[in-house]
């Protein structure tokens, strides 16, 4: 059946500024945004519910795990929930962030994500957000966006998100975790062969935000 909604994908690397980028431009377009990322997390947040050993999780385990896990929807957002309750600081911590990527390597947990955020935008224009939105789930997508950065500002971005004090030597250990995970994703963050890739390194997050809807105005 061909799509009749409009798709704005953004993907890209680690704290590239997909998420709020996208939250924005969603706002500003009256489109629904979906982090796709988030039911990564969520799902990553429920096997540790149940099982804190990393190295014993199946994709059955990880799937059973995460079928309580729903996609609301709030006016321009959506938000996962687990047995109905909101988990947004759970998916956040550290401890789904360490063991996200593994949890995302899943072919059959990529299938689960991949049918929950195709049918959010069945019934609603969206801007969706993610490593493969515009290569594996909408390749058809209207307007496709790669956000890149450099790591290092990358992860100053990530400490100032967290609202932590920033030194040198926490900058060091947010920088190289970011790089960490750059490689565990490497395989699912290709950019699109009709993405525009958006370098947000000298960026302000509104420059970032009017240059996508500038380009949707022209394309969609
Ligand atoms: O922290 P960041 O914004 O980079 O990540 P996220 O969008 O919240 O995604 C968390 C993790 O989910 C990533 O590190 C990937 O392992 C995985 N992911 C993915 O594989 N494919 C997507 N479309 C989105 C996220």
């Amino acid at each position: 059946m061909t799509r009749r909604t409009t798709v704005i994908a953004i993907d890209g690397p680690a704290a590239s500024g997909k998420s709020s980028t996208a939250q924005m431009v969603a706002e500003r377009l009256g489109f629904l945004h979906i982090d796709s990322g988030s039911l990564y997390r969520a799902a990553t947040a429920a096997i540790l519910r149940s099982d804190h050993d990393p190295s014993a999780w199946t994709e059955e385990s990880v799937l059973a795990a995460a079928a309580p896990v729903e996609l609301r929807t709030a006016r321009t957002s959506c938000y996962p929930t687990l047995a109905g309750k909101a988990i947004e600081d759970e998916i956040r911590g550290h401890d789904v962030t360490r063991n996200v990527s593994r949890v995302a390597q899943m072919p059959r947990i990529r299938e689960w994500v991949n049918a929950k955020v195709r049918a959010a935008a069945e019934s609603a224009n969206v801007v969706v957000d993610g490593r493969d939105m515009g290569t594996v789930v909408f390749p058809d997508a209207d307007l496709k966006i790669f956000l890149i950065a450099d790591s290092r500002e990358r992860a100053a971005r990530r400490l100032r998100q967290r609202g932590t004090p920033t030194s040198e030597q926490l900058l060091d250990d947010e920088t190289i975790r970011i790089r960490e995970r750059d490689e565990r994703d490497a395989k699912q963050t290709v950019p699109a062969p009709d993405a525009i890739t958006i370098d947000t390194t000298a960026l302000s997050q509104s420059e970032q935000v009017d240059q996508i809807v500038a380009l949707s105005k022209d394309r969609v």
